[in-house]
C-alpha cells in the first residue's frame, strides 16, 4: 500500500512508478533516515503521541532496521518509492499497526531534507580527510625536492625559474581553500528541517529543538517554506567541488605534461600509468587524465542541480528529488579521486637532471634587464636592451651569458664582470624573496605554515 493511497481507487501507471521511483539511489540514506526517525518519535513522545511503551517499540523496531541495513539484509521491494516509505514499509511488518504512528506531524518533505543534511556530515568529514591526505603528499614531496629548480611558465613559455617545492606548494593553498569552502558549507548545512512538515510547520504542539539538538543541529530552520525547498547547502558543495575539481584537473594537466618524453621533469610510478592494448612501449597517465576529465562531471553536476532549482515554484516540488544524483555522483567521484591522486603524488619521482637541462638562460633576461636598472638605466629601457640581446643571442646560436662584456657596457656602459654572476639559476631564485616567492627562505616558511594545517 502506498504512504498516500488513501484518495485513489487505482492504481498508480507501472511507468509513472518508475519514474518516480528513487530508491534505487536514495537508499543510501537509509542510517540517516533511521536516526531521523529515531529523533521523531522523542518529539511525539514529548509532544504526547506515543505511550513509553511505544517509543520504545518503535526506536526497537527502527534499531532492528538499522541492522538489516547494516547486514546487508533489508530487501528492497519492487513497490518501494523512496527510502522513507520502504523503511516505514518495512516497520509496520515488524510492529504492525503502532508503526502508523511514526510519520505523526511528519511529511517526506521534512524528512529527506534532514537525512540529507545528517548524510552531508559524515561525508564532508571524510572528503576534508581526503583532502589532507593529498595536501600531505604534496607537502612530503616539497619537503624533499627543496634544492629542485626548474622552469617556470606563463602562457606555457619558459618565464622564470622556480623551486620545485614552490610549484608542489601552490596546490596545498588552493586545496586548504577548497576545505575551507567545503566546512563552511557543512556548518550553513547543520539547521534542522524536522518539524516543517509538508511546508507550514506541524500543530502538534512539539518544540522541534530538542530533536534539532539531538541530531547534533545547531538549531531548526526558523521558515517551514525553507526548510522543505532549501537545497542552497547542496549546491554549495556541488560548487565547492566544481571548484576542487578544476585545482585537481590543473594539476593533473601540468603533470601530464612533466611526464612526457620531451619534458622529463617527473616520473609517474608504475602503478599509476595503464598501457595500451596496440602499442608496447606505452604508459599512459590515465590517473591524471581521469583527475582531468572528472572535473567536467563535477561541473557540470553544479549545473546539473542550478538549472533545476532555477524557476522552481517555492516550497517542495518534486523536481527536488533529482537532487541526489548529481550529490551522490559528485561525492563517490571526489572520493575514488582524492586517494589515487596523493598516492600518485606520494610516489612521484621528480627528474632534477631533466629539470636543470631545461633551464635556459632566457629564463633569467628579467634579472638582467634589473641588473641593468640597479646600474641606472630606466626599467622600460633596459627591459628593451635585454629584449634585443634574446634575439641577438638567439640568432647568433648562443646563450646570454656568451655574449661579451662590451656587449653589455654597449647598452648600460658601468657594467662590469658582476653582471655574469647572474647567470646562476639558484641565484635567480633567491634573489625573490618578495611576494611569495620561490626563494628558499620563502618556501621554507610556506612549507612550515602548510606542515600546521596537517596538526
Ligand atoms: N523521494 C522524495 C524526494 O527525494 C521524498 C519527498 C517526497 N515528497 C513528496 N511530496 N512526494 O524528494
Amino acid at each position: 500500500m502506498k504512504l498516500w493511497g488513501g484518495r485513489y481507487e487505482v492504481e498508480t501507471d507501472n511507468a509513472l512508478h518508475h519514474l518516480n521511483r528513487s530508491i534505487l539511489f536514495d537508499q543510501r540514506l537509509w542510517k540517516v533516515d533511521l536516526e531521523g526517525s529515531i529523533a521523531w518519535t522523542r518529539e511525539l513522545r514529548q509532544a504526547g503521541y506515543l505511550s513509553a511503551e511505544e517509543v520504545s517499540a518503535l526506536v526497537e523496531g527502527l534499531r532492528a532496521i538499522m541492522k538489516e541495513w547494516e547486514g546487508g539484509e533489508f530487501q528492497v521491494r519492487e513497490s518501494d518509492e523512496d527510502i522513507h516509505s520502504a523503511n516505514e514499509r518495512r516497520l509496520t511488518e515488524l510492529l504492525g499497526e503502532v508503526a502508523g504512528k511514526l510519520h505523526t506531524g511528519r511529511s517526506r518533505n521534512d524528512q529527506v531534507a534532514t537525512d540529507e543534511r545528517l548524510f552531508l556530515r559524515t561525508e564532508v568529514e571524510q572528503l576534508q580527510g581526503e583532502i589532507r591526505q593529498l595536501q600531505a603528499a604534496l607537502i612530503g614531496q616539497a619537503e624533499e625536492g627543496i634544492d629542485l629548480i626548474l622552469p617556470g611558465y606563463t602562457h606555457l613559455q619558459q618565464a622564470q625559474p622556480i623551486r620545485w617545492s614552490h610549484w608542489l606548494l601552490q596546490w596545498v593553498w588552493m586545496l586548504e581553500r577548497d576545505r575551507e569552502r567545503i566546512s563552511q558549507a557543512a556548518r550553513r548545512a547543520n539547521l534542522s528541517p524536522l518539524g516543517a512538515g509538508a511546508l507550514a510547520g506541524h500543530s502538534l504542539g512539539a518544540d522541534c529543538e530538542s530533536a534539532a539538538s539531538a541530531l547534533g543541529f545547531e538549531h531548526i530552520i526558523p521558515n517551514s517554506l525553507d526548510a522543505v525547498s532549501d537545497r542552497d547547502f547542496i549546491l554549495e558543495i556541488l560548487a565547492d567541488a566544481a571548484i576542487l575539481g578544476t585545482h585537481l584537473s590543473r594539476l593533473a594537466e601540468d603533470l601530464i605534461l612533466y611526464s612526457t618524453r620531451e619534458f622529463g621533469f617527473v616520473r609517474l610510478d608504475p602503478r599509476f600509468t595503464t598501457g595500451s592494448s596496440i602499442m608496447p612501449q606505452k604508459a599512459n597517465p590515465d590517473a591524471l587524465e581521469l583527475a582531468r576529465g572528472k572535473s567536467g562531471r563535477l561541473i557540470g553536476n553544479l549545473v546539473t542541480l542550478l538549472v533545476t532549482m532555477k524557476g522552481l515554484p517555492s516550497s517542495y516540488n518534486k523536481d527536488l528529488q533529482e537532487d541526489k544524483e548529481p550529490l551522490l555522483d559528485t561525492l563517490d567521484t571526489l572520493h575514488a579521486l582524492l586517494p589515487v591522486l596523493a598516492a600518485l603524488i606520494g610516489t612521484l619521482q621528480p627528474q632534477g637532471e631533466r629539470m636543470r637541462a631545461a633551464l635556459d638562460d632566457a629564463l633569467l633576461a628579467t634579472d638582467l634587464a634589473d641588473y641593468l636598472v640597479r646600474r641606472g638605466l630606466p626599467f622600460r629601457q633596459a627591459h628593451h636592451a635585454v629584449g634585443q640581446a634574446v634575439a641577438i643571442a638567439e640568432k647568433q646560436g648562443i646563450s646570454l651569458r656568451e655574449l661579451p662584456l662590451d656587449y653589455y657596457q654597449g647598452l648600460q656602459e658601468n657594467c662590469d664582470e658582476t653582471l655574469y654572476e647572474l647567470f646562476d639559476f639558484e641565484r635567480s631564485v633567491e634573489g625573490k624573496s618578495g611576494g611569495g616567492g620561490t626563494g628558499r627562505a620563502g618556501v621554507l616558511a610556506q612549507l612550515e605554515a602548510a606542515k600546521k594545517l596537517l596538526e
